[in-house]
């Protein structure tokens, strides 16, 4: 077996639903690391690592179960950890269960390696990630959160099935919080070089039912199943990617941006240091109140959590 000296992500959560896609998703796309795996529920941990161990005999990764010290000196370290969404129940009911859960693993990775990005994908995410900062001591740009990367998939998907355009030639973002208070932005949405909106075939599309399908499919999905995983596995892997190749790419992630004070889930450039660029994204008039909506809502939370 091969060790990828230099170059480890954890994934804490990693005995879970989400946390095992994304370590699985890590070592299916070829990302060269190694994948830690860690859990409080150690045996989780262990047959999760040991199945993921399984898909990796073709590819440059590997896979292992490791301990929260371990996970300490991690390059990337993920977040899956926490009490998730029961059928019905709003993100932002586990704040207070999963404050606890966040505050006991950055306690438990000391010392963070000074360089180390942490990723919150564990959800109220925009919060947690907040909460992350806070209780590890790492700079604000190397903690971020999956954010509404997801919710732009799902965005991306629902309008190339219209425009039979790529989603990923389709430069429109989900903003905001991740949760009830995501919106799109639509009047910055490019597909071509021109205005998304111009496109013939959204010429009398109902937007706000397209907006109601993306923020609605989580639940439908943990109505079905229980829980989702794949989508948000493949998201989290992909940033973790940018984070350890330096590529400078521009995800929906949750980032401090100065300008509101706040996390909040906006487009940023990522690479090894963790947020390079946060961008000024053009709103409308009904974006802008949209965005004020969600800023209040993450500060109101974020503020009980100094
Ligand atoms: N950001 C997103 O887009 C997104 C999407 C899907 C799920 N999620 C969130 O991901 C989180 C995990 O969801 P899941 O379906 O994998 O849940 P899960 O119950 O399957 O897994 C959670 C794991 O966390 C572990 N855990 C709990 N406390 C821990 C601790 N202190 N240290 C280490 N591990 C601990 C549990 O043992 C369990 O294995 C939830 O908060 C969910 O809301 C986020």
């Amino acid at each position: 077996m091969s060790t990828i000296p230099g170059n480890k992500v954890a994934v804490i959560g990693g005995g879970g639903n989400v946390g095992a896609a994304t370590a699985f998703a890590l070592i299916a796309r070829g990302v060269p690391t190694e994948v830690l795996v860690v859990d409080v529920v150690d045996k989780a941990a262990q047959g999760q690592a040991l199945d993921i161990s399984d898909a990796s005999f073709m590819m440059p990764g590997t896979c292992r179960k490791a301990s929260f010290k371990e996970a300490g000196q991690a390059d990337v370290i993920i977040v899956t950890a926490g009490a998730r969404q029961q059928p019905g129940e709003p993100r932002s009911n586990l704040i207070d269960r999963n404050y606890t859960i966040i505050k006991s693993i950055m306690d438990s990775l000391q010392p963070i390696k000074s360089t180390a990005k942490i990723l919150m994908v564990s959800n109220p995410v925009d919060v947690l990630t907040h909460i992350a900062q806070k209780t590890s001591g790492l700079p604000r740009q190397q903690v971020i959160g999956s954010g509404t990367y997801l919710d732009t998939g799902r965005l991306r998907n629902a309008l190339s099935e219209i425009t039979s355009v790529s989603p990923s030639s389709i430069h429109a973002y989900m903003l905001g919080e991740h949760g009830d208070n995501q919106f799109t932005g639509w009047s910055s949405a490019r597909i071509g070089g021109r205005p998304l909106l111009d496109h013939p075939k959204l010429q009398g599309v109902d937007l706000e039912s397209i907006n109601y399908k993306i923020s609605r499919k989580a639940y439908e999905i943990i109505e079905a199943k229980g829980s989702t995983y794949f989508g948000i596995g493949m998201c989290a892997s992909t940033i973790a990617e940018a984070l350890l190749n330096n590529t400078s790419q521009v995800f929906p992630i949750v980032n401090y941006v100065e300008g509101f004070g706040c996390y909040m889930s906006w487009p940023a450039a990522i690479g090894s240091d963790g947020v390079e660029q946060s961008f000024d994204v053009k709103l409308d008039g009904e974006e802008t109140k949209k965005l004020k909506i969600a800023i209040d809502a993450i500060k109101e939370v974020c503020d009980k959590y100094q």
